[in-house]
């Protein structure tokens, strides 16, 4: 050992300081560009200040979303050279199946081309007009395709959820008095399953515990009710059990994904998340009727019952992601670099969702701009605000993304007015988490000046992506 390893050491020891850093080093890179204040104006104009619609040749730094936009390893780019593109009965498909099995555990697998295709699927085979779906928080597709099937989704999360401030470790959890109530109230057998969401989105990434998960099964066991999962941050939210729960801090993520699931009776999947692939998406199923119609119904919508609308080398490619996505020092990576973006914001006392969740910093609007009202879209504001300081893109999750209730047609307003900063997977450095720092830092310092947008355009389904803004 050297002089100055030995200084390390000492030092390390005195400091007591043990930092996490990425299982992986990097072999390709992607060249980014940095732009002109003048040049984010025009495309932010160009844009109708809606961040869905700038080109990402505009975008710096890109906190859109976490959705497809992972780096695959080495392992998954040379599967993509195994792909077998047989129409019927892909070899890659059995990968997949098998890979379903043994890290979900789920017996019948049906492929989509992504999370909402197995949406579609499940909403369109169980739903019936008038039906209700209790779940854990609404996301704007799933409650989408829900409706669209002719159900309700009624919001079932605990009240600490609705609460930006609130350091409830599982804000995720269902309120089972919440869903006693819609059983009592709507009836078992109008309920065709609860919607129960790993590491909840829209509230910021939270998660669900164990304990809760197996009270639910409990709960639904008596009426007869199934429970489907959204296994799409699923992988992320065992990370908060075994970190934060008793009698997991021992058990590897895998085997807490695995008794996670066992208590529900299928699961859909947007692949393009946690299982580290750009494109792709899943249904699974424990009960072999339901199974029959989603794989009838897969081949109206997606494709045959062995692609879902996926290249044989994509399926290759998300059977290798689902195994690498399990890895405890992976998800411990991923989590930890969310968390280092995190607290330096809370170090400047910037607004954001606590506790901290899985896949993003949630920049809390409503504190950010006190000044402002919601109906002048804080969060979408900010989304704009952040873009033209530095070029880094996020998104609004707030009352644009909530839309308009379908029986009244007025918008629907939140309590929560978030504006996300979400991290992809194996992508960016701790460099581009400071430089996003302290661009949001330069805006919360301007935030008195900063004043709302108005909505000039709006599409029927999904509005967030295509709707149109100008500055008040
Ligand atoms: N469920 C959740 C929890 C999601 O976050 C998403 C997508 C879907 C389902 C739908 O999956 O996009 O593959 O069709 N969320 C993305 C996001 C778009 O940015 O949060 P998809």
């Amino acid at each position: 050992m050297t002089d100055q390893h030995l200084h390390l050491q000492t030092m390390g020891q005195q400091h007591g300081r043990r930092s996490w850093a990425e299982p992986w080093k990097i072999k390709m890179v992607e060249p980014i560009r940095m732009t002109t204040p003048e040049e984010r104006q025009q495309a932010l104009r160009d844009a109708g200040y809606n961040t869905f619609l700038l080109k990402s040749d505009d975008v710096y730094i890109d906190l859109l979303t976490d959705s497809g936009t992972s780096a695959m390893s080495d392992r998954q780019w040379a599967g993509m050279m195994l792909g077998d593109e047989a129409y019927a009965g892909s070899r890659n498909f059995y990968r997949l199946e098998a890979a379903i099995r043994d890290y979900y555990g789920y017996k019948y697998v049906v492929p989509t081309h992504q999370g909402r295709g197995a949406e579609h699927l499940i909403s369109q085979a169980v739903i019936k007009p008038g039906h209700t779906i209790p779940g854990n928080m609404y996301f704007t597709t799933t409650r989408l395709h829900q409706e669209l099937a002719g159900g309700t989704f009624v919001d079932v999360i605990v009240d600490e959820a609705h609460d930006p401030a609130n350091p409830h470790p599982f804000k995720g959890n269902v309120d089972l008095d919440k869903l006693q109530a819609v059983i009592d109230r709507v009836g078992a057998e109008n309920i065709p399953y609860v919607s129960l969401a790993g590491t909840v989105n829209m509230a910021g990434g939270q998660p669900v515990s164990m304990e809760n998960v197996r009270a639910l099964r409990t709960l639904c066991d008596r009426y007869g009710i199934r429970i489907y999962l959204d296994a799409t941050r699923m992988v992320e939210n065992a990370f908060f059990i075994q970190e934060r729960e008793a009698g997991y801090a021992d058990k590897p993520i895998a085997a807490i994904l695995k008794e996670f699931c066992s208590y529900t009776d299928g699961a859909w999947m947007s692949a393009k998340k946690d299982n580290l692939v750009n494109i792709g998406g899943w249904l699974a199923l424990n009960h072999e009727d339901v199974f029959d119609q989603c794989r009838n119904l897969v081949v109206v919508y997606e494709g045959l019952h062995t692609y879902g609308g996926m290249a044989g080398r994509d399926m290759e490619a998300l059977a290798i992601g689902i195994e690498e996505a399990v890895q405890d020092d992976h998800v411990r990576s991923r989590i930890g670099q969310v968390r280092y973006l995190g607290e330096l914001l809370q170090e400047w006392d910037i607004p954001i969702v606590q506790p901290v969740g899985g896949h993003a910093i949630f920049l809390d609007a409503k504190r950010f701009y006190p000044h402002l009202a919601q109906d002048v879209f804080p969060a979408q504001t900010l989304a704009a605000e952040l873009y033209l300081d530095s070029g880094v893109r996020s998104m609004e999750r707030g009352i644009v993304s909530a839309g308009r209730d379908p029986e009244t047609g007025d918008h629907r307003h939140p309590k929560l007015e978030l504006t996300r900063l979400t991290i992809p997977r194996r992508v960016y450095t701790q460099a581009h988490m400071d430089v996003v720092a302290e661009s949001v830092k330069s805006a919360y310092d301007r935030r008195e000046q900063t004043r709302g947008l108005r909505m000039i355009y709006e599409p029927k389904y999904l509005r967030f992506f295509q709707c149109r803004f100008e500055p008040i």
